[in-house]
This record gives C-alpha cells, structure tokens and sequence, in this order.
C-alpha cells in the first residue's frame, strides 16, 4: 500500500512533493500553530510540506514548531545559531528541499495564504516562472498601515527601479512562488543581505523571468512584533547597491565607505563645534579624529561586520586594534599624497589617492585583525 502511494499516488501525505512552504521566522512562537492550521486548510489536497528556518529566537519558536513537527511530517524546522537575516533564511530553507516549487510566506500571518494555491498553479503549468502577492494592483491592498510606512513602502518600491529590469507592482513582497529551476539559476548571484529576497531572485537571473501576479490585502500582526528597522532600511540600500556594482566593487566594502562618509561629517561635526568652543585647532582636529574612529568602529561593528560582530569585552581589543589600523591608514593616506603631490600631481589627485589608498588599506587590514573570521 505505502509503495504504491510512493511510486505515484497522489494521497497527500506520501505522494511525491508538490510544493514546499518557506518560512523565516524570528520570534514568532505565538504564530506557528494558526499558520500551520491555516496552510493546511488553504492547500487541501496538495502535496505541500513546510520549512521553518528559524534564528533561535529567544521566544522559543524552533521548540514550538518541533512540538507539531513530531506529529505532522509535513513540517520541518532549520535552526540557525548565531546568525540572522531574513534573506539568507530563506535560501538557506530553499536550499534544502526537494520541491520543484518553493513559496515563500512570512510566519505572522500577514500574507493571505488562500492564493497560494492560484500561485502554485501558474508556476508548476509553467505559465510564470515566479507568481507574486501584491498588495499594489488591483484588488490588492496594505490593509490598515499608518501614512508613514505606506510612504516608505511607496519610496521603496520606486527605489527598486535602480537594480530591476522588470516592471513589478510589488518588488518588496515577500510573498511569492519560483520554480526549482529559476531558483537555481538566482542561487549564484544572490547577495542574501537584508529583507528584500524576491528583489535578490529577480535582480540575480540573467534572463528576466516570466512573472504573474495575484492581489491580496496585507493584514495587521495580531502577535510578536515586526523586525523592520533603520538597520533593514539601510540593509536595503546596499542590496541595491550591490545588484548594481556588487560585481565590481563588493558589498561589503561599499558599506564600509558609506560608513567612512558618514565618518566624515562626523569628524566635521566634531572639529566645528570644538572650534566654537574656543579650542586650538590641534585639540579640536585630534579629538575630531578620535571620536570619528570610534563612531566608523562601531557602525562598521553593526552593519558592515554584522555577521561577526564583536560583543562585550571583545569590543576594546577591536576598537584598539582599529586605532591601529586606521592609525596606519591616515600614515600611508599621507605618505602617498604627498609623494604624488611632490611628482606634479595636481594637488586634488593626489589628495584623492591618498583617501583611496588608505579607505582600501583600513579595509583590508581591518577585517583581517579587527573583524577577523
Ligand atoms: N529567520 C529569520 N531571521 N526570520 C526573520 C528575520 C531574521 O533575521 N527577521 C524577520 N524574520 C521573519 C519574521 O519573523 C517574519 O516571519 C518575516 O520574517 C517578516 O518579518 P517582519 O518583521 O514581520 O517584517 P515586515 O512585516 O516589516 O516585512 C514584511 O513585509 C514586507 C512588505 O512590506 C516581509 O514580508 C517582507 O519580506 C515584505 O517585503
Ligand atoms: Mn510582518
């Protein structure tokens, strides 16, 4: 009896998968069983199977998805230790299922689960390569969300424009369908940084997939809270900078120069309002230095560094450590406008050479001894 099921039954427990539900998860305990009820009672008789890619939320929501894993084979549960993202949750589930369509739905019931069948549909009769849930066409709609989010969504979407050669109504859900096979041919390129996966997919192929999209109306939480942030904001920008330039100059250092600009204005900041105060140039320029060091270290620390960021005490070594590198930095950054400057450079070339030298030289010095592997 079970052979036969296995060898091409289509009973929904033992047929072969149809599709598998993706699903990151931080802190979302509460949301776990309603989710599951719901998934089962939107895809009746398909042969689905759930995969919860969960960042050992504090909350306890790898244990309550394993309470129901025991009893319902369908579910199945990845548990990253000491890493987050939203993103790489998800390739990370994708990457380890079978199915030859992979969805992707948020675990706090936001998205409407009941189009998930329509979207499974068009992507396993191979009419769309990616079916997408919008809230931004017809019949779609964000639900109650204040002014301010709608506006950041709106400014977000146009944004994507940058990295996208496909019109989308809606880049920044994270509520669709791909194929097996287009996911495969993402997976190289992806940059996996931030929120933003299916903008990564569709800027990652080569060839512009064929896309449909279904409306839904994006409900309100009921339980835990949204990680959105300025962190995912800034996140964002860099996927998008990296989709554009990533494969000439890598993200990380993009985000390593972001923080050095801001670095910058601090440093500015820092020298004027001492200035003010009535100091000496020499005091204010050399505390101006040091301050702009510590804020780039820590910013560097939260964004730049994030997946091997420096906690408690471990902090000191590796702010001293980057005095030192960039201490060294500023030496060569120096040495080498100078030396230009002295062989008839003009004086904004050499200026900029310096900079460059010592941005490439912090860098690389930097996660070698500060932030190292
Ligand atoms: N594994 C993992 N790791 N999951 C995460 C992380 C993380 O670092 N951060 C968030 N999640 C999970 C949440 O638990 C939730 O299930 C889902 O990802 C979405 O996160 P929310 O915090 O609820 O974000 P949101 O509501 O602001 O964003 C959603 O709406 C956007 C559209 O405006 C997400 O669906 C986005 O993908 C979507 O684009
Ligand atoms: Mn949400």
């Amino acid at each position: 009896m079970k052979r036969e099921t296995i060898l091409g039954g289509q009973n929904h427990e033992h047929g072969p998968i149809e599709l598998s539900v993706i699903i990151p998860t931080f802190n979302e305990a509460k949301n776990v069983a309603l989710l599951l009820e719901k998934l089962s009672a939107a895809l009746g008789n398909t042969c689905w199977e759930a995969v919860f890619v969960d960042d050992n939320s504090p909350d306890g929501t790898a244990d309550a998805v394993r309470r129901i894993a025991l009893g319902d084979r369908r579910v199945r549960i990845i548990q990253r230790i000491g890493r987050r993202g939203l993103s790489s949750a998800v390739v990370e589930g994708m990457l380890a299922t079978a199915a030859p369509v992979l969805a992707v739905i948020d675990g706090d019931l936001q998205h409407d689960e009941t189009i998930l069948p329509a979207m499974l549909d068009d992507v396993a009769s191979g009419r769309a390569d990616i079916a997408i849930g919008s809230r931004y066409m017809e019949g779609g709609s964000v639900g109650d969300w204040s002014q301010k989010r709608e506006a950041g969504s709106r400014a977000a979407t146009a944004l994507s424009k940058f990295a996208l050669k496909v019109e989308l109504s809606d880049p920044m859900s994270g509520f669709f369908a791909i194929s097996r096979a287009k996911m495969m041919d993402a997976v190289p390129n992806l940059s996996g940084i931030g929120f933003k996966i299916l903008l990564d997919l569709v800027a990652s192929l080569k060839t512009p997939p064929r896309i449909s999209e279904h409306p839904y109306t994006f409900r309100s939480r009921a339980e835990g809270e949204s990680k959105a942030s300025a962190l995912v904001a800034a996140e964002y920008l860099l996927l998008l900078l990296d989709k554009r330039v990533g494969h000439i100059i890598p993200a990380r250092f993009l985000s390593f120069l972001a923080v050095g600009g801001l670095g910058v204005g601090v440093h500015l900041a820092v020298l004027w309002t001492m200035l003010q105060l009535g100091a000496g140039f020499v005091n204010a320029q050399s505390t101006a230095v040091v301050l702009a060091m510590t804020f780039n270290f820590f910013l560097n620390n939260i964004f730049t560094y994030q997946d091997r960021q420096l906690h408690g005490w471990k902090m000191i070594g590796g702010l001293l450590s980057f005095y030192a590198v960039c201490g060294l930095g500023a030496v060569a950054n120096v040495g080498i406008g100078t030396w230009m400057h002295a062989h008839d450079s003009q004086w904004w070339i050499a200026g900029f050479a310096g900079i460059a030298i010592g941005a490439v030289w912090n860098f690389a010095a930097s996660s070698f001894l500060t932030w190292r592997k």
